[in-house]
């Protein structure tokens, strides 16, 4: 595997906190892993080939803006991850993962706010990660991993957040199982992501959907609600912003029951 200069990937650097068990949990596809429903096989396959193509449309789009993409979208992204951490009552003996890091913008922030929290960022994106690992201690891990496929072991983390990456996701209810899996119980996920009750990011993303392979869907607030209490997450609070004219986001904290 290669993961440009500097990226820590889970097969490569073994990470002391995380252990090889992890990695070899990673090998075995979740949707092979999880009880087949009849036909589970064939469901199994076409899941793992629309993982495929979308998570190649992300890398790209990413692997190719990861030099700019703090500088071009500052204000978003402070106002974004701001809110995200806001919702979180953050303790150096925390474990806390981070789904599609980027350039580790929330990992960096976690880190100054409560120095000795052990946090983790994952994200499809070679060039994102590359640039994370400019800004953060050799000593935080980043890997290379899929939001649908999570490379550890089971109750793991006292929080997992992710901010602006959950419209990517082509099988959110396969990443909401394994995001509970790798929760502690009692554990908190904090989800950040455009909301599709504000009408100009309803627009965008019908318009994403046509022209961007990447692009999955956004939710309103009703629709993310019932797909996380469909999951069997308690919604803690579900809070709707702007951060723009244009962007419309909501940030749910949940916790899996
Ligand atoms: C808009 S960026 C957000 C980055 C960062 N969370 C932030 O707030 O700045 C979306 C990120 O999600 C990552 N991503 C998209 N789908 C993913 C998936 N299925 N698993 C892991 N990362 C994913 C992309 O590679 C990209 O880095």
């Amino acid at each position: 595997m290669d993961g440009g200069p500097g990226v820590q990937l889970l097969a490569e650097t073994p990470v002391p906190a995380f252990s090889r068990l992890e990695a070899r949990l990673s090998q075995v596809p979740a949707a092979l892993r999880a009880p087949a429903p009849s036909g589970g096989y064939i469901i199994g396959v076409a899941t793992l080939a629309k993982r495929r193509k979308s998570s190649l449309a992300v890398e790209q789009e990413y692997d190719r803006i990861a030099h700019r993409y703090e500088r071009r979208w500052a204000h978003y992204v402070q106002a974004t991850v701001s809110k995200t951490l806001a919702h979180l009552d953050l303790q150096p003996t925390m474990r806390l993962l981070d789904i599609g890091c980027g350039t580790g913008v929330l990992l960096r922030e976690a880190e100054r706010a409560c120095p000795g929290i052990a946090a983790v960022g994952i994200d499809l994106s070679r060039a994102m990660l590359t640039v994370a690992r400019r800004g953060l201690p050799r000593t935080t891990p980043l890997l290379r991993a899929n939001a649908e496929e999570l490379p550890f072991r089971t109750a793991r983390f006292h929080v997992v957040v992710s901010s602006s990456s959950f419209h990517f996701w082509p099988n959110p209810s396969l990443a909401l199982e394994e995001i509970a899996r790798v929760l502690l119980p009692g554990g908190l996920l904090v989800l950040t992501d455009w909301c599709d009750d504000f009408l100009a990011c309803r627009v965008w993303d019908r318009v994403l959907r046509v022209i961007n392979p990447a692009h999955q869907r956004i939710y309103s607030q009703d629709q993310f609600h019932a797909l996380l209490s469909e999951h069997g997450y308690r919604v803690r609070v579900l809070e709707l912003y702007k951060v723009s004219w244009l962007w419309g986001m909501m940030t749910a904290s949940a916790v899996p029951e």
